[in-house]
């Protein structure tokens, strides 16, 4: 999957503010070593090093695009441009954080806990993965997936959500855990501009769909979608466009 820096940024507000919700519920304690997996443009990078502008940070990433983005955008920060599947670091980390990243990943029971055992003791696990996949923005990729001339290229990215109940992850998490907490948020957020959930779904899970097409097909299929989308989230009186995003936040902390 190719991931664009700038369209990914469109949102760039939105976005933060769950990574922020985040770092800010991670208890102040002595950190040495974080690393950020799925660390993007850097942006969210860029503040855990204000948070902890002692420790050393690494940012793990698979994205080349994302990567030379994040080196422009924090310098200071340990650049990995990895595949997360195969991530297997020598080494424990005080703080593991990951915003918006571990939902592109299979088998969250076998990855949780993995990632769990990366965690020094006393140390952190801090995890957001949006919940939104049943919503129409999410469900109607795949409507439009299926019931084009295109079905067949890409049908078999029609999968079930890759987000779990959050029972699960405490389910998976709790026998490791000292503390542990689990929540989430839906935000009401309000877009500006044209079709603006198209927009925001190019940006990540359409990208998938889009990356496989090519010329007068890509552009069909992204305005089949395009105008699913548009009647599933009219504009309001104000011209602005109410798009609900579930997300799911945990903090976790090993056991020592
Ligand atoms: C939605 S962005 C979030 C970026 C950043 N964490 C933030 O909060 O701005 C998801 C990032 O995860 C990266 N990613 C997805 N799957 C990955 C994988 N298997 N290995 C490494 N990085 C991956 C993508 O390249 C992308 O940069």
């Amino acid at each position: 999957m190719v991931w664009d820096p700038q369209q990914y940024l469109k949102f760039s507000g939105h976005r933060l503010r769950p990574a922020v919700d985040l770092l800010m519920r991670i208890p102040d304690f002595a950190v040495e070593s974080v690393a950020d997996l799925g660390a993007g443009a850097g942006n969210v990078t860029r503040l855990l090093k204000e948070r902890w502008p002692n420790a050393t940070v690494t940012g793990v990433e698979g994205s080349a695009e994302m990567v030379a983005a994040g080196r422009k955008a924090a310098p200071d920060i340990d650049w990995q441009q990895q595949d997360l599947s195969a991530w297997r670091p020598a080494r424990s980390y005080d703080l593991i954080y990951s915003n918006a990243a571990l939902h592109w990943l299979p088998d969250h029971a076998t990855l949780f806990p993995a990632l769990m055992q990366k965690v020094a003791p006393g140390g952190i696990l801090a995890v957001q993965m949006p919940r939104n996949f049943t919503a129409p923005s999410h469900v109607l990729i795949g409507e439009t997936a299926l019931s084009g001339p295109w079905r067949s290229k890409v049908e078999h990215l029609v999968t079930p959500p890759p987000v779990a109940e959050p029972a699960l992850y405490h389910g998976l998490l709790a026998p490791l855990s000292g503390n542990i907490d689990i929540w989430e948020t839906e935000f009401l957020q309000v877009l500006e501009g044209e079709n603006p959930v198209k927009e925001w779904t190019k940006g990540t899970w359409l990208t998938r769909y889009l990356d496989i097409l090519q010329g007068e097909e890509k552009a069909a299929f992204e305005a089949a979608y395009g105008e699913r989308v548009a009647k599933a989230y009219p504009k309001n009186a104000a011209g602005q466009t109410l798009f609900p995003f579930r997300r799911l936040f945990m903090v976790a902390q090993r056991k020592d």
